[in-house]
Order: C-alpha cells, then sequence, then structure tokens
C-alpha cells in the first residue's frame, strides 16, 4: 500500500508516487535501494485457521543503511526476513503475495537454484542460535573453508589466510586455536562471532541479522553489535537487523521499521523515532525500555498481548491496547500516512480529521 502524505494537500488522502522520498536528513542522505519489499505477505495454514504472519509488509534497506526492524514477539519480524530470502517452509507457510526487490530483481520469481547462488553471495543471514547453524562436530576451520569454498575459487594456502583474516577482523586474537576447536567447545560468544565471519565470507551487500545476540550476555553483546558496525562501515554493506532492544535500535539504526501484528505501523529515520514516536504502538515500546544505567526493568505500558494472527480483530490491530483508541480505530484498518518530518504510519490519529494529532 502506498503511503499518503498528510499537510500537503487540503483534501487528507493523496498517493504517494515514489515510495521513500522523505524530506530533510532522509532525503539528504538518499542512496538507491537495494532491498525493497513490497506488500509482502505471508500466511501459515495451521489446522485451526490461518496465521496472518506478515500482512502487506513494505520496507527497504538502501545501499550502505542500517535498518532495525522491532517489535514484540511474535510480530512477524523473522516470518518477514525468511520470506525475503525464500526460506519459508511451505506448507504450512504460504508467500501470498508481495515483491522482493533485490537491485530491482523480484526474489520472490527466482527459481531454487538462482536463490542459493544469492545466499551467502549477495545476501547473508544469521540467526540468534549459533550452535544451531554451526555444525557441532566439525571444526570450526572446517566450517570455515567448506563456506569459503562454496563462494570463491582459492587454493589451500589461500584460503588459510582470508579465513585467518575474517576471524581477526572480527576480534579473534588466536585464530589458530579457534579454527582447531568444535562449536561445542567455544563460548556463544566466540561462535556468534564465527557465524558473523561465516556469514561475511561470501561478501554479502546485504547482512540480514535476527536478533543476533540474544542468547549472549550484555557484555558479549556490545561487543558484537560493535563489530557488526565497524565491518558496516569498512564495506558499506547494508544491514537488516531485528531486534526488540531500543538500546542496540539507538546504537547501531540508520531508520527504523516498528512491526505490530504482522504489519509495519511506524517507519522512520533513528532520530525521529527515538525522539518523536508517532504511532501509541513505537511510544509504549520505547515506554517500556529499561531506564539506562538501570538494573530493574521498568514494567511495559503497553497494557495486554498482541493479538491472535489468526484472529485479528476489525479496525487497526492494536485498538484493544492503544491508550489514544478513537471510535474509527476499531471499525476501520488505519490509513497509510507520510507526515512532514518524513515518518511513515499507520494510524488514525494522524489523519487529517480524524484526530488531535
Ligand atoms: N511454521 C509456522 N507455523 C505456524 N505459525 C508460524 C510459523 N512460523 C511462524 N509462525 C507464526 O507467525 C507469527 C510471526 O512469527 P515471527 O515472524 O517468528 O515473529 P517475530 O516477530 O517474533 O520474529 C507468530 O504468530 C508465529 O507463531
Ligand atoms: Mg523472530
Amino acid at each position: 500500500m502506498p503511503w499518503t502524505r498528510v499537510g500537503e494537500a487540503a483534501t487528507a488522502r493523496m498517493p504517494e508516487q515514489e515510495a521513500g522520498t522523505g524530506s530533510g536528513r532522509a532525503a539528504a542522505r538518499e542512496a538507491p535501494a537495494l532491498l525493497q519489499v513490497v506488500d509482502l505477505t505471508t500466511h501459515f495454514h495451521v489446522p485451526d485457521g490461518v496465521v496472518r504472519a506478515a500482512e502487506g509488509v513494505d520496507l527497504e534497506v538502501r545501499s550502505g543503511e542500517v535498518v532495525a526492524v522491532v517489535g514484540e514477539s511474535g510480530s512477524g519480524k523473522s516470518v518477514t526476513a525468511l520470506s525475503a530470502m525464500r526460506l519459508i517452509a511451505e506448507p504450512p507457510g504460504k508467500i501470498v503475495r508481495g515483491k522482493v526487490l533485490f537491485e530491482g530483481e523480484d526474489l520472490l520469481t527466482k527459481t531454487r537454484t538462482e536463490m542459493q547462488a544469492i545466499r551467502g553471495q549477495r545476501i547473508s543471514m544469521i540467526f540468534q542460535n549459533p550452535y544451531a547453524a554451526l555444525n557441532p562436530l566439525i571444526s570450526i576451520g572446517d566450517q570455515l573453508r567448506e563456506t569459503l569454498n562454496r563462494h570463491r575459487d582459492v587454493t589451500r594456502r589461500q584460503a588459510r589466510v582470508i579465513i585467518e583474516e575474517s576471524l581477526a577482523r572480527l576480534g579473534i586474537s588466536e585464530p589458530g586455536r579457534v579454527l582447531k576447536s568444535r562449536p561445542y567447545q567455544a563460548s556463544g560468544g566466540m561462535n556468534q562471532r564465527v557465524m558473523l565471519a561465516l556469514a561475511l565470507l561470501g561478501e554479502p551487500e546485504l547482512l540480514i541479522a535476527d536478533e543476533p545476540t540474544t542468547m549472549l550476555d550484555a557484555m558479549t553483546q556490545m561487543d558484537i553489535f560493535q563489530l557488526m558496525l565497524k565491518i558496516q562501515r569498512e564495506t558499506n554493506m547494508s544491514i537488516w537487523l531485528i531486534t526488540h532492544d531500543f538500546g542496540v535500535v539507538a546504537l547501531m539504526a540508520d531508520r527504523v521499521v516498528v512491526m505490530y501484528a504482522g504489519k509495519p505501523v511506524e517507519a522512520a529515520d533513528r532520530k525521529t523515532i527515538l525522539h518523536d514516536p508517532k504511532h501509541p504502538y513505537t511510544s509504549g515500546l520505547i515506554g517500556s525500555v529499561p531506564a539506562m544505567g538501570s538494573r530493574v526493568k521498568r514494567l511495559s505500558q503497553i497494557p495486554g498481548e498482541p493479538p491472535d494472527l489468526r484472529a485479528l480483530p476489525r479496525g487497526c490491530s492494536f485498538a484493544p491496547r492503544c491508550p489514544r483508541a478513537m471510535e474509527v480505530c476499531r471499525a476501520e484498518a488505519p490509513p497509510s500516512l507520510r507526515l512532514a518530518d518524513g515518518a511513515a504510519v499507520k494510524c488514525w490519529l494522524y489523519a487529517d480529521g480524524a484526530g488531535s494529532g
């Protein structure tokens, strides 16, 4: 669905032609879109109904940009990324509609073989649990070599140099010892660095990182994110980062997309999201971040639970939990609006004549 710009015309809604043409800072740092997800919709057919896991998702990652996708657990963040990579198991899953344009080519129309060539080489993905992605019994060195050989034609000696360099880049000071060890002998932090090394061996243009540090302690998490950021800056790689942590957003993101119940409800640059969130859900999420330096988690300011994706409420999915819900919110799906500061929001509060705004 195209975003509609608010406050430009006297009439409420005007179709936006060029998606992603924000104003101010966003326009100044405009780079070509590397990845454009358009109206992506993925359902799971389960015995007791249809899970609308991703519904009409629009999302853009520009060249050299870090885009954070945030939202509570179950909001469709992983399903969206897995759909874009064509890693959804069909059945029970089904990509119902949409486009995933990578440098203008739709990944949803690629063959299995074409996708295999894209994964790892042009788009890499790392997940929450490195132990699940690595083979516990094969040495880390062998797994790195195998992956490198899949991407590039190199001699054994060249492979050794490339792999040692890639580990050094990830702050691994004793590559020799690490290469010989097996994943079960290494720490979670070490394994996640190895995963990152594996993901980067093909020199991808886009890294999709799905809550990559959730299993690690806070210090190790920060180390890994700092490394990702350093490498991103050195290589101008783009990152699609999935997280539920606004501390990570503040550190990493250029732009942020907030998802709720399978849909993006707000998108803006980091500063705008953090200082001037528009959607009541975004405000609630930011309000529920533990205060800096405090060891006590502040209570979530969002009451209630996310809806059952098999039986979404009429109107706005967030209305039942929204402190600012109006009558229209329970009756009709909210419009997609683009505001004067470049933020995009799906919320009735910002529709002309609907509320105070
Ligand atoms: N294989 C599956 N079968 C049925 N439902 C699924 C499957 N995978 C994901 N889902 C559902 O899709 C919704 C979105 O999940 P997900 O994208 O993993 O959320 P998150 O935002 O936490 O990453 C959830 O309700 C989840 O239960
Ligand atoms: Mg997930």
